[in-house]
């Protein structure tokens, strides 16, 4: 028998490939099997199946390091590997991990001449195309150009294994493999056009914003509904297990100018928060389309994040709510249970602590204090009835849980030095006079004992910082000052506290959501100030873009900006 012929020579060579099959799956980062994504379905005590999720991953982790020192695979293996696909006469089906409109994580999507391909014998359990893709072009607001975004069977199509064998499956009688080249790792495929790519908000605080919405959710098991607490618990967490590592990004429809912006920030973002990951770009896909532009050939990406904006803009929070992409991602997400963190934007942690690492800050400075939650239920409250549905739950409600700062730091981000979008020059002093006078105030209180907070003022011109810098400074301040303008992006690398806020300062009338739902998104309170009155969730104020909205006249009182800020620190807001 088996059993009693087995020398210890055998045994350990029996151990050794099984330590190899172990080392290649960490080697070729398989994407997640179904079983790991599932594996919360099947189990009653939810609380201790996410305890196991958590310990497993920290056993994963360890591993992953103390492993290193061992050989990798041989370059045969991984021909080996690669010849037993190519003579595979049965394509791996595609199916989707996660999709809310405009964003859609396949396995197994397939591109072939510039068409991508959802092989499946039951195309009825797929999304609507329209929702998923678009044409890629441009985006206007007019009925033509949505009409030309609507996609065609050439920007997506299902293909049956049946017409797939046919047309990828090469001709075996002599002796040919098949025809599908396996793009392997896990890839961010984006169909949008430079149009919204160049810009750091959209880039940052949009795209990639979604991205890590989704990403960091998708494979996750669910959050649980039979233990509030435990789901409460979760939605305050910034540990988190890890997960799989992105290889590259493909902006289809840009090219490397495309998806940079003037000051830098987005190529300084990119090499940030995801250093060993590769841009591919327009040319590159033409590179792939070009190379099986005769139809018999295909590639097939094993996992595939694909965004399309416009697809993003025909779903409901979006289209009609907010305006922005990286919310479906989002809200999809919470819906499903997924997004970890939420209340404290636990999601955006791991990309935030990378971008602070890189800016240079300390382990120390990084740190985050533990939040304390009762242990009983705690009830943080949908807003219900407000115009704003989205977000239920999200702002002042959860931040009482979160600790003070130790310094209150006031970062006030001037455009007065840009060319558009400035204070009245009168304004703009009397509000720095306001805030200078508040720190000073509450400065001379903490000295006689009154008060135990330091507070600090930062006027800051971000042109005129280097990029560490910035986030430097984004990453202490308490309350962030500005208007309307991408300088607010830098919003993203605060650190969520009792009262962190961003202060969005408008012309008078004027409204848009793209800091106000990204500052809540991340559990931030945010104020939109028109001159001397302020409006905030859920009494938010609608879109519009009055005229002096771009102008250089926009007005602030200074003194309720001061007494604001004043009245947030002192639990009056
Ligand atoms: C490949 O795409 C081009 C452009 O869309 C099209 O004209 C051509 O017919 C396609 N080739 C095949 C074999 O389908
Ligand atoms: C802004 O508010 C101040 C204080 O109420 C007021 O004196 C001033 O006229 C206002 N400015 C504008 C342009 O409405």
């Amino acid at each position: 028998m088996f059993r009693h012929s087995l020398t210890r020579r055998d045994a350990f060579l029996i151990l050794l490939g099984a330590f190899s099959m172990h080392l290649w799956t960490l080697f070729f980062r398989e994407p997640p099997s179904e079983k790991s994504i599932l594996i919360d379905a099947r189990v009653n005590n939810p609380a201790a199946e996410h305890r196991q999720a958590a310990i497993t991953t920290r056993t994963i982790l360890t591993k992953t390091v103390t492993e290193t020192a061992i050989p990798i695979p041989t370059p045969d293996a991984a021909l080996d590997k690669a010849a037993r696909e190519r003579d595979n006469r049965e394509f791996p089906h595609t199916s989707i991990i996660a999709h809310a409109p405009g964003w859609t994580l396949f396995k197994n999507l397939y591109m072939s001449n510039g068409t991508l391909y959802i092989l499946t014998s039951s195309p009825d359990t797929f999304p609507e195309f329209r929702l998923m893709t678009s044409t890629g072009l441009p985006a206007e607001n007019t009925a033509e150009n949505m009409a030309a975004r609507e996609p065609t069977k050439e920007n997506m199509d299902f293909i049956t294994p049946n017409d797939a064998l046919e047309r990828w499956g090469g001709d075996p009688d002599r002796g040919e493999t098949n025809r599908v080249w396996t793009v392997e790792g896990n890839t961010l495929l984006f169909n949008d056009p430079p149009q919204f790519l160049h810009h750091y908000y959209h880039l940052v605080a949009e795209l990639f914003f979604g991205v890590q919405a989704f990403w960091h959710g998708a494979f996750f098991p669910p959050e649980t509904t039979t233990s509030e607490v435990i789901a409460q618990q979760l939605g305050f967490s910034n540990h988190h297990p890890i997960p799989p590592h992105i290889d590259r990004a493909i902006f289809a429809h840009s090219n490397a100018e495309g998806w940079r912006d003037v000051p830098g920030f987005n190529s300084y973002f990119i090499r940030a928060a995801y250093p060993s990951m590769t841009v591919e770009h327009q040319q590159d896909w033409n590179d792939r389309t070009i190379a099986t532009n005769d139809g018999t050939r295909v590639w097939r990406f094993p996992v595939v994040l694909f965004t399309d904006r416009s697809a993003s803009h025909r779903g409901r929070v979006c289209g009609s709510l907010t305006q922005r992409t990286a919310s479906e991602a989002w809200e999809g997400m919470k819906k499903l249970g997924k997004l970890r963190g939420r209340h404290i934007g636990g999601w955006w942690e791991p990309v935030r602590n990378a971008v602070w690492e890189f800016a240079g800050m300390s382990a120390q400075e990084r740190r985050l204090d533990e939040i304390q939650l009762p242990t009983h239920d705690i009830f943080i409250p949908g807003v219900g009835g407000g115009k704003d549905e989205i977000l239920d739950g999200m702002g002042s409600e959860a931040q009482k849980f979160l600790p003070m700062p130790e310094t209150v730091v006031i970062t006030y981000i001037s455009r007065q030095s840009s060319s558009r979008r400035k204070l009245i020059p009168e304004d703009h002093d009397v509000l720095v006079k306001e805030l200078e006078a508040l720190v000073k105030r509450k400065n001379e209180e903490e000295k006689v004992g009154e008060m135990k907070k330091k507070w600090e003022l930062h006027v800051l011109q971000a042109e005129k910082m280097t990029k560490d810098e910035q986030v430097r400074a984004a990453a202490k301040t308490t309350f962030m000052l500005g208007v309307h303008g991408n300088g607010l992006t830098s919003l993203v690398w605060m650190k969520p506290s009792q009262v962190s806020t961003v202060i969005e300062l408008f012309y008078p009338g004027g409204f848009a959501h793209d800091y106000q739902w990204t500052t809540r998104s991340l559990g931030m309170v945010h104020y939109a100030v028109w001159n001397d009155t302020y409006r905030t969730h859920p009494d938010k104020p609608d879109v519009a873009y009055p005229e002096g909205f771009q102008g250089n006249e926009i007005p602030v009182y200074g003194p309720i900006v001061a007494k604001l800020i004043e009245d947030r620190v002192g639990g009056v807001l």
